[in-house]
């Protein structure tokens, strides 16, 4: 099951010039920021409740944020849930029969396990879950 809402993604072309909009006009001081391979990006994580905005930049354009921001320009790009068990919830969700992008788990930012479901199956919102390090 789902347990809150971990982050919000969002796809910006100029990480810096986002990372000052949040900080001067939302006053979300920047917490967290990493290079993560895996998926293309780098991403920083802003603070906020007990949740977090994540903002994305692509390494390149051939990454799939990469490709979202070609396609339609910066801004919100997917909604993650949190889980406590990736494994048995990935598990659950192939049982249900919903598309997913990433059959296995994978390394998301700060350590964690992520997997994303695929548009398609869920209302078109790229929905990502996240077991976080423990
Ligand atoms: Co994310």
């Amino acid at each position: 099951m789902f347990g809150r809402i971990d982050h919000i993604g969002v796809a910006v072309e100029d990480l810096d010039a986002a990372i000052e909009l949040y900080n001067q006009q939302f006053e979300m001081g920047e917490q967290h920021r990493e290079v993560v391979e895996e998926q293309g990006v780098e991403a920083v994580l802003l603070e906020i409740g007990e949740g977090h905005v994540e903002l994305l930049k692509p390494l390149s354009a051939d990454t799939p944020v990469g490709k979202f921001l070609a396609a339609k320009g910066p801004g919100l790009h997917h909604v993650a849930y949190q889980v406590s068990d990736i494994d048995s919830e990935l598990e659950r969700i192939k049982v249900l029969g919903l598309r997913m992008i990433d059959e296995t788990p994978r390394v998301g930012i700060r350590g964690s396990r992520v997997a994303f479901l695929h548009p398609k199956s869920t209302g078109g919102v790229l929905t990502e879950i996240v077991e976080p390090k423990h």
